[in-house]
Formats: structure tokens, sequence, C-alpha cells
């Protein structure tokens, strides 16, 4: 093994027993804390800790807020040199005592917040601060001091640091000097004085400034903080949130802030917006006077005239756009005009009145808009001959009006580029068909109509169908949708949600209904009447066909029996179809055959293709005598009743002489039918018998009868 070798290994091993150290010597997150190394965060909150406890190796940041530190020296971080420790956040650890070099092992600090310790001593704090050793410092949070006044001595401290942003915040300040700052601080990019009691700035110098925030003191702004004899004094802030001060009105325009993007001046005293107030930002592009109280009394002609300006928030102002307002002053034709790249306006809670036209004079020609934002104005209708014009529209947020009812076709017209429209928390009971026209679903993702007091009744069939509908194209298409869609009409249906009422057809159109149960009952009725009558008519059926005889023969004329020899027939067979033996083997044998008469036959002689009524009718006409060939089947058969009632008839108009009965068997006259009995009655008959004897005097009888003339 050679020296080299040697080396090698000693420094192998050198390398994994120290990995290995290092492994055992991880350290956990302490109890108290939270830890996560996604995000390499360290939290420590609201507990009686003394010192500051070792953390795990990937903490870069650690907010330890609320504990106990009153002396803090470098000891107190000394189990954190080790970490790449680049925020350090100490606000309200009720500090008392720094020492200078409390903060000369962090050497990665780049951001420190030391707020809200407001025992500190500043003194004590400066030095400190100049013992920073990390070379990254660039954010500095000194909020919530307490002090009353700026600290020349801390600027001083920090002034040879790269500090870009800076709080300073929730202390008192009754000025700012910002000269000093440009002296001490020239880079600084954020600049957070909110919160102070400022009343007065000394014009100065930082052209790094981006962001300015000193909302709420009690700043009146004037063009001499932006110019400075001639010279720019922030020429590269953007933005500049001054909500809650004192700002009356701009004699002269904002001018000198040529990157200006963002002007707030929510909040503040405004009397009077005067003309062309912007006119000179070239990168204005958001513009929020929210909120300015009842001082303001004019607008004059284009206030907000701006070629580059988005985005107008003029909300809360309860500034009466009104025909009768008569204190006020306003040019509603001129108000939003020369803004030709706005995009997004608000004008909540502002008081309107929809009936006077101001509104569509105000806003309609703002055809390039994409938002819109009208919350809290009364309105009882969505105003019309506004939106339909507005054919890049993305988002109509009407919410918390007074809103009934609208013509969907006037309101919305054509406009197809409608993503969110928020009309929740209005007056909406029942929607109609007409409320959303079709066009307005094409592109729209959300509708929020939350809150509305929806009418569980069968007026809403259409909106429950819609909702339902479009749910399935679009789930989340509803915001709020169930939970804040509720019923306030039936009684019984109180704050249930509309989701839970989804009536058919049936229940909600009881006249359709009806309708269809009557046409029911008509027919119903009909076809039982039908039934009946057709029983009746089967029942009746011989009736009928007894009536429709009569009526044959009547047209026809009725031809007597008595007009001799134009008879074809000298008599007409009446008998069942059982006898139809007896008949054709017997009695046509003897009387037609042997005794040369001619009988009518109903299986013979009937015509084929004629009603058999009519047969029945011209038989009986044509025939001398009528012949009954009575049996027991022949009083069951209905045919044969007929033909007899047929006979009765014939021989009652006529004589008795017309009329034959033959009894084929014995029949009891009891059970014979009514009318048969009758005949039977009035006429002697002939009885067939088997026996020979009795035989021959029947056959006698019979011919006698056929040929015999009536006596
Ligand atoms: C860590 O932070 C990430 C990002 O903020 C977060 O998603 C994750 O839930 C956090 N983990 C823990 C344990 O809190
Ligand atoms: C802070 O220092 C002052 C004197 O410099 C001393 O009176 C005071 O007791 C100290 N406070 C703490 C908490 O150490
Ligand atoms: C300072 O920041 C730079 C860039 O982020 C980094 O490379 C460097 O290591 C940091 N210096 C220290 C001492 O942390
Ligand atoms: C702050 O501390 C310095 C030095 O420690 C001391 O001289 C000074 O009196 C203290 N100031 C206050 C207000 O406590
Ligand atoms: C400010 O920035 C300029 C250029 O970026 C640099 O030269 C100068 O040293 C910086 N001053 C301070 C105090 O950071
Ligand atoms: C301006 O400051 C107010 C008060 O803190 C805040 O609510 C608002 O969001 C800020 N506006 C901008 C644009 O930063
Ligand atoms: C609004 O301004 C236009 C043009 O400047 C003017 O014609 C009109 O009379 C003004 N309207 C009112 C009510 O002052
Ligand atoms: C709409 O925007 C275009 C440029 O995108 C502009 O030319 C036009 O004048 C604007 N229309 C209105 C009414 O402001
Ligand atoms: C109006 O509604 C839109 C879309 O939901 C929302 O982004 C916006 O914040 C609302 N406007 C106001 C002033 O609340
Ligand atoms: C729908 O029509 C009814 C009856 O005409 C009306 O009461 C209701 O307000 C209308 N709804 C809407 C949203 O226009
Ligand atoms: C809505 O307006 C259109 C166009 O003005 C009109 O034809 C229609 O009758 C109106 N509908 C209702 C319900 O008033
Ligand atoms: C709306 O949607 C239709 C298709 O449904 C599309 O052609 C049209 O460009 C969209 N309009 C806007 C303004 O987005």
């Amino acid at each position: 093994m050679t020296s080299m070798e040697t080396i090698i290994l000693v420094y192998l091993f050198g390398v994994i027993s120290l990995t290995l150290f290092n492994a055992a010597s991880s350290v956990e997150c302490p109890q108290f804390c939270s830890c996560n190394s996604t995000t390499s965060e360290a939290k420590c909150q609201n507990k009686y800790y003394d010192g500051i406890p070792a953390f795990p190796n990937y903490i870069t940041s650690l907010t330890y807020t609320g504990m106990n530190l009153p002396k803090v020296t470098r000891r107190t971080f000394e189990k954190l040199i080790d970490l790449d420790l680049q925020v350090l956040i100490l606000r309200h650890n009720r500090i008392e005592n720094i020492t200078a070099n409390a903060l000369s092992k962090l050497i990665h600090l780049r951001h420190l917040d030391l707020s809200g310790n407001g025992r500190m001593n500043f003194t004590q704090l400066a030095a400190c601060l100049e013992n920073i050793k990390s070379p990254n410092i660039t954010i500095l949070h000194l909020n919530s001091f307490g002090w009353n006044e700026e600290q020349p001595n801390i600027y001083k401290a920090i002034s040879r640091y790269k500090i870009q942003v800076l709080g300073m915040s929730q202390n008192n300040f009754k000025s700012l000097n910002m000269s000093r700052l440009g002296q001490y601080v020239p880079n600084l990019t954020s600049l957070n004085v909110a919160y102070n009691d400022i009343e007065n700035i000394i014009p100065g110098q930082l052209k790094k400034l981006e962001i300015w925030r000193i909302h709420h003191n009690y700043v009146d702004v004037n063009n001499a903080l932006f110019n400075s004899s001639g010279t720019c004094n922030f020429p590269s802030l953007k933005i500049l949130n001054l909500t809650s001060n004192f700002v009356n009105y701009f004699e002269n325009r904002f001018s000198c802030l040529e990157k200006l993007e963002v002007l707030v001046l929510d909040r503040n005293p405004v009397k009077k917006i005067l003309k062309d107030t912007f006119v000179d930002l070239p990168s204005l592009q958001v513009l929020h006077l929210n909120h300015l109280g009842d001082r303001l009394y004019n607008i004059e002609a284009f206030p907000f005239r701006s070629k580059t300006l988005k985005e107008l928030s003029f909300s809360r102002n309860h500034f009466a756009f009104m025909k009768s307002a008569r204190y006020l002053y306003f040019n509603s034709t001129q108000i939003f005009r020369g803004i030709p790249n706005l995009e997004a306006i608000d004008l909540s809670e502002n008081y309107f009145d929809l009936s006077d036209g101001i509104l569509p004079e105000m806003i309609s020609h703002l055809t390039n808009l994409t938002r819109i934002t009208i919350k809290s104005c009364k309105f009882q209708t969505i105003p019309f001959g506004i939106f339909s014009k507005m054919k890049r529209l993305e988002v109509l947020n009407l919410t918390k009006n007074h809103i009934i009812s609208w013509n969907g076709t006037e309101v919305f017209g054509s406009i197809s580029s409608l993503k969110t429209l928020r009309l929740n928390f209005n007056y909406i009971n029942v929607f109609n068909d007409t409320s959303f026209p079709e066009s307005l679903m094409a592109n729209l993702t959300s509708i929020d109509l939350a809150g509305n007091p929806f009418f569980c009744s069968c007026k809403n069939l259409w909106f429950r169908k819609w909702i339902h509908f479009w749910r399935i194209k679009r789930p989340s298409i509803f915001k709020g949708y169930p939970a804040n869609y509720l019923c306030i009409n039936p009684p019984e249906l109180h704050n249930t949600e509309l989701k839970n009422y989804f009536p058919s057809d049936d229940e909600c159109y009881p006249e359709k209904m009806n309708a269809t149960l009557q046409s029911f009952i008509v027919l119903s009725l009909i076809g039982i009447f039908g039934v009946i009558l057709v029983s009746l008519i089967y029942k009746g059926r011989w009736h009928i066909r007894y009536c429709i005889y009569l009526q044959r023969v009547k047209q026809r004329g009725y031809i007597s029996l008595n007009s001799g020899d134009s008879f074809l027939y000298s008599g007409f067979v009446v008998y069942s179809d059982e006898d139809r033996h007896w008949v054709f083997s017997k009695f046509l044998k003897i009387v037609e055959e042997e005794n040369d008469q001619t009988l009518c036959i109903h299986h013979r002689d009937f015509e084929v293709g004629k009603l058999i009524v009519d047969n029945i009718a011209d038989c009986i006409a044509q025939s001398k005598k009528i012949i009954l060939v009575l049996s027991r089947t022949m009083m069951t058969s209905d045919w044969c009743l007929f033909e007899t009632r047929l006979a009765q008839r014939k021989f009652l108009n006529d004589d008795t002489g017309s009329l034959i009965i033959i009894m084929l068997e014995n029949i009891q006259k009891k059970d014979m039918p009514h009318s048969l009995r009758e005949l039977v009655d009035l006429t002697t008959y002939i009885t067939w018998s088997e026996e020979p004897e009795i035989q021959d005097r029947f056959w006698t009888n019979v011919l006698k009868s056929i040929k015999g003339g009536n006596e």
C-alpha cells in the first residue's frame, strides 16, 4: 500500500464518518414550531421559551413572533449560525435591549423584520443594524415601534446596505423627510409609511421608488411633492396608494409620474374632480376613487381623460348621478369620455334613477368594456340599451341590487361574450324563458344567482329545468348552488333548497292534465255508450230488422196476398236449420214434386247478394201462404222467430187463411214465445206424426191448405 493510497483511504473514511455524523446530529423541528421542508420555513408563535432553539438545516426562513426575548445578544442566535438563514422575522417579542453584535453572525440575511418591539432602545437598534454582516440585506421592516418621528440614526445605519424595501408603518410620524430618505437609502424601491400621522412631506428624490404606500395619514398632495424645481422626484413610481388621506382636489394635474400605473385615492375628502386631472399620467392603468365621502359635489367634464386608463373604480361615493340632483354638478355625456382603452368600470353604491336615462348617457358609449360592476345601486331592473352594445363584455356584476325583472331581449340583445354574470342578492322571485337569451349562454361559465328570494312554485318550472340543463353541460356554472339558492315561498318550503323543488309538468299544468282527463272521460263515455248501443242493437236486432223490413215494404208498396194469380210461390216455408232434413226429404218431395206447388225455401230460393231482410220481404210478398214449421229448435232460432213475426204481421193485415202452421213435434203452448202462442191460438194447426195413417191425413190437410183459397 503506497502512501498515496493510504491518504485516499483516510480521506474516504473521513468523508464517510463526517456524513454519518451529520446524519446522526440532524435536528428535529422544535415541538412548539412548525417546519415546512418544501418552503424551508419555520414558524413559532406565542410560546414561552428562553432564547431560540436549533432548527433543521433546511430552514432558511424563521418566523418567531409573540415570544419573550427581553435581551437579544449574539448568543441568542448561536444555534442558527449554521443555517442558510435568509429571512428572520422577530415581531412582537418584547425585545428591550439588543447588543450591537447581535446579528453579526447571520451573514445570509436578506429580510429582517423587527416590528412591534416598541420598548427597544433605538440607539441600540441603530448600532445593531450597523453591524449586520450580510451583504444581501435588502428588506427591512421597522413597523409598529411607536416612534413619534423618523430616526436619522437608523437611516444612517442602514445606508451602508442596498436596502430596497423599507417598512415604517404605524410609527406616529408627523412628517416624512423624503429628502433624507433619498440621501441614505437612494435605491429604495418600496416604501411603506402607512398608518402614521404624516401631514407634511418634505419633498425629495427617490429615483427607484416603485411602490409607495402612504395610506392612512393626513396627507394632502400637491404637485410640488412630485416635482421639485423641474425634476421629477419619483420617475419610477408605479403604485401610489393614498387611501385615507386628506386629499381635497388637485388644482394642478398629477404629473411627473411617468411610470405611474396604479393610483389609489380612496377615502379622501375630495370635493371636486377637475377636468383632465389625470391626463398627464402617461402610464396610468388603474384609478381608484372609491368611498370619497359626502363632500364631492362637482365633477367637471372629461375628469378621467386618459389614453391608457384601463380600470376605473368610482364606487361607494353615494354620488347622485340623477337629473334631480340639484346641488351636484356632473356632465353625464362627458364624464367618461376620452378613455378609449377603458376595460373595467365599477360604479357600485352610487345613486341612479334608471328612469331618467342618465346611466346610458354615461356609459353606453364605452363599447370596449370587458368588466362592469354596479353593485348596491337599488336597481329594480337591469337597465337596457347599455350592455347589449358591449360586444367584449365578459363580467357583469350586479350584486345586491333590488332587481326583480328585466327583458332579456332588450338587456342582453345578442351579446355572446359574457363569461361571468352576478345577480346574487337581488329580489328575483321568478325567472322567465326570456330572462337569459340563448346567445348569452354561449360563453358563460359562471352565473351567480345566490341569495335571491326564489319562489318554489310552478312559475319557476322553466328556471328549474334550465338550471338542470346547464348544470349537466357546465357543472360548476352556478355559483353558490345549491346551498345558497333557497325558497322563500310558499311558506311551507321556506328556506328549503331550490334544488329539492323539482315539480313535474303534470303537477304544474293541471289544465293540460284536465284536458287529457276530460278527453279520456269523453272517450270512455263514448266507448261505454258505444258498447251499450251495440249490445242494445244486438239485443234488439230483430226488432230493428223488423222495422227495416217494414220500411222496405212501405217503400216498395205493399203487395197484397189477395192479388190472386200474381204470386210466384204458393208458400213461404219458415223452418229451422235443424228441421231442414224433414223439409227437403218430406215436405218438398210431397208438396213440390208430387203436387206441383212452388215453395219459397230459405236455403234454396234466397237471392245471393241481397239483404236477407229483403229476401224475406220479397219471399213473403210473393208467396200466397206462409208455412210455419214449428219445432223446439225453430222456437230458439232468432231468424225463424223473426220470420214468424213478419208472418204474424201479414197474417193480421190480411186474413187467417194465409197462414199454415205445421207442428213437427208436440209443443206445450206455455213453452212457446208470446208471439207464436198468439198465432197458434188464432189458427188451426196441422200436426206431423210418424205414423203412416196419420201422415196421409196430414198431407191431405197440408195440400188442401196450400192450394185452398182464402175462406
Ligand atoms: C408546506 O408548504 C407547502 C406550500 O405552501 C404546502 O403545500 C404544504 O402543505 C406545507 N406542508 C406542511 C406540512 O405544512
Ligand atoms: C436593558 O438595559 C437597561 C440599561 O441599558 C437596563 O436598565 C435594563 O434592565 C435592561 N433590560 C433588560 C431586560 O435586560
Ligand atoms: C447573496 O445572494 C446571492 C444571490 O442570491 C448568493 O449567490 C450569495 O450566496 C448570497 N450571499 C450570502 C452570503 O448568502
Ligand atoms: C439607549 O441606550 C443607550 C446606550 O445603551 C443609552 O445611553 C440611552 O440612554 C438609552 N436610551 C433610552 C431612551 O433608554
Ligand atoms: C444604488 O444603486 C446604484 C446603481 O445601481 C449603485 O451604484 C449605488 O451604489 C447604490 N447605492 C446604495 C446606497 O445602495
Ligand atoms: C391601498 O391600500 C388599502 C389600505 O391598506 C388597501 O386596502 C388597498 O388594497 C391598496 N390598494 C392597492 C392598489 O394596493
Ligand atoms: C355637457 O357637455 C357638453 C359638451 O361640453 C355640453 O354640450 C352639454 O350642455 C353639457 N351638459 C350639461 C348638462 O352641462
Ligand atoms: C375601442 O378600442 C379601440 C382600440 O382597441 C379604439 O380605437 C376605439 O376608439 C375604442 N372605442 C371606444 C368607444 O372607446
Ligand atoms: C364582481 O364580480 C366579479 C366576478 O365574480 C368579481 O371578480 C368582482 O370582484 C366583483 N366586483 C366587486 C366590486 O365585488
Ligand atoms: C317573469 O315574468 C313574471 C310575470 O310576468 C314577472 O313577475 C317576473 O318578474 C319576471 N321575471 C324576470 C326575471 O323578468
Ligand atoms: C322585450 O323586448 C322586446 C323588444 O323590445 C319586445 O319585442 C318584447 O315584447 C319584450 N318582452 C316583454 C316580455 O316585455
Ligand atoms: C363566444 O363563443 C362563441 C362560440 O360559442 C365564439 O365563436 C365567440 O368567439 C365567443 N365570443 C367571445 C367574445 O368570446
